[in-house]
């Protein structure tokens, strides 16, 4: 998709194929006209004013008209996009208001699109503005078709154009960056989502080590090194090969390195992703029902290398260091059987009394391994715990930290970009309840708070950094489809720490 933008467009003698324009309405429902609207309804003679006088179109959220060949304005089509209050429009409302228009695009024969959306935030939020406008539009024009023998990608739409009839020269440079950014974060997105779409068979750790080469490859200022199973068994790392050695698919560490600050021995910010490819639970064994969505417990990877290639792509002046804990979860005769006790590479032994709680026996030796690069802070992803979604749903992301400014930082960064995220607490009590008889940790702690005894149990190997850890099991997908989160969450922070 192409990206451009007009600062001072006018609305009736653009020729794009489509121009899409907000209606607000009133508190009592009455739709108010104003900026690209208003010059519309001007210039075809009230033709707006007309069609909403009817009464059939009360510019709620969501709602829209498509109008064709209206007189006076040289685009062939307009599509209303009802806004509610303009008050209440903000970031999440202009979301959802673009992907309805997107959808709509997306089922017309339109080529070239002129979105109007973002007028009402000229002056404070334009940059964000656009961000969200673009965000949207490529999460709703999101399919992966690799596996439909027929279905193909019949959209036509090749070109926005991010219009305004209100900015000024001193606009410009917002809206671009908005677009520059947008477009990165989109692009991060659709890897993320890609990868975590994929089925567990074609998406093994082997898979994903070669999607991280072909990320290293595209930028010259990242450097990759997989660490294969023989390398971890001499790096003492005994947790994340418990996990990996019950599958016939090799686990990998991947790590890549970014560098973007001018100083290559700036201190990097780390981030570690969850890459289970599969999850059956191993010897506690999942049951069958929805099993198949365990093939996204490689969200927290896929997101963490959608986020480098958005920061790459954004080219921020910033170091990284992304790591990847790559294995697969099964059931076999070499598999870890509850009650083994293993040991992890930060010397912490580990009495595994629940094969399912996987997830944290591979971070907790990226996190150790993770700290030889003296990092600034570390941020782990995870779709670690169910029980994540039954404390916050579908809608926002946990974050756990040892660092309340860094937590506090993730979740702003998340407000502006509509990638929400809410804090739980640590502590002592909860660490409590991961007590071992006969090792120094087990790797669960019981029903009660699973999201926070999870955070807790990886807390044990993060004292030696600021860090914070963000559970995405009810946010890296919905519906049994990827939804590329955290990667807007992470690149706002990342853009954030960039500007400091
Ligand atoms: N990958 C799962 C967590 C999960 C479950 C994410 C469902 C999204 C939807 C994780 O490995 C897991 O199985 N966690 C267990 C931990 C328990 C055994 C302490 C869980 O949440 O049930
Ligand atoms: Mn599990
Ligand atoms: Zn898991």
């Amino acid at each position: 998709m192409q990206y451009t933008f007009e600062p001072s467009s006018s609305v009736s003698t653009n020729k794009n194929d489509c121009i899409v324009v907000p209606v607000y309405t009133t508190k009592n429902k009455k739709p108010d006209l104003h900026g690209a609207t208003k010059q519309l309804d001007e210039s075809s003679n009230g033709a707006i004013t007309e069609f909403t006088n009817t009464g059939d179109f009360k510019a709620s959220l969501e709602q829209t008209q498509m109008l064709y060949k209206i007189s006076g304005i040289s685009s062939p089509r307009v599509l209303l996009v009802g806004c509610g209050e303009q008050k209440d429009f903000d970031i999440v409302a202009l979301n959802k208001a673009t992907k309805t228009a997107s959808k709509i695009l997306q089922a017309s024969k339109v080529k070239s699109a002129s979105l109007y959306l973002a007028e009402s935030f000229i002056g404070a939020n334009a940059e964000q503005a656009v961000t969200q406008i673009i965000i949207a539009h490529a999460d709703s024009c999101y399919k992966l078709l690799d596996y439909k023998s027929e279905e193909k990608d019949e959209t036509t739409l090749k070109k926005v154009t991010l219009a305004f009839t209100n900015a000024a020269k001193s606009d410009t440079a917002s809206i671009k960056s908005g677009i520059k950014n947008g477009a990165a974060i989109a692009d991060g997105m659709k890897l993320a989502r890609d990868l975590a779409n994929h089925p567990g068979n074609i998406c093994t750790p082997a898979y994903l080590a070669e999607q991280a080469k072909s990320v290293a490859k595209e930028y010259t200022n990242i450097k990759l090194n997989v660490l294969e199973e023989k390398d971890m068994e001499k790096l003492g790392m005994g947790a994340f090969l418990s996990v990996s050695k019950g599958s016939d698919q090799p686990g990998k560490m991947i790590i890549l390195e970014y560098q973007g600050a001018n100083d290559k021995k700036q201190a990097p910010i780390a981030l570690v992703g969850k890459g289970i490819t599969f999850d059956t639970g191993g010897i506690s064994l999942k049951p069958g029902a929805n099993m198949d969505e365990m093939k996204f417990d490689m969200g927290g990877a896929a997101g963490m290398l959608g986020t480098l290639k958005a920061c790459a792509e954004m080219k921020l002046p910033i170091n990284l260091v992304v790591v990847l804990a790559a294995a697969e979860n099964m059931p076999s005769g070499r598999a870890s059987k509850p009650g083994d006790i293993v040991t992890s590479m930060a010397g912490k032994t580990i009495e595994v009394l629940n094969t399912d709680a996987e997830g944290r026996l591979v971070l907790c030796d990226a996190l150790t391994y993770v700290g030889k690069f003296k990092p600034k802070v570390v941020i782990d992803t995870a779709t670690l715990t169910g029980a994540c979604i039954i404390a916050l749903g579908h809608h926002i992301c946990a974050v756990l930290s040892n660092d309340d400014e860094l937590a506090n930082e993730i979740i702003s960064a998340g407000n502006s970009i509509n990638d929400r995220a809410w804090q739980l607490p640590m502590g002592d009590d909860y660490k409590k309840q991961l007590k071992s008889s006969f090792a120094d940790l087990g790797n669960i702690g019981g029903r009660a708070a699973g999201t926070i005894t999870a955070a807790c149990f990886l807390g044990e190997f993060t004292k030696d950094y600021k860090w914070a850890h963000i559970d995405i099991a009810g946010t890296a997908w919905t519906d049994k489809d990827a939804t590329g989160r955290p990667v807007p969450l992470l690149s706002q922070y990342l853009i954030n720490q960039a500007n400091k």
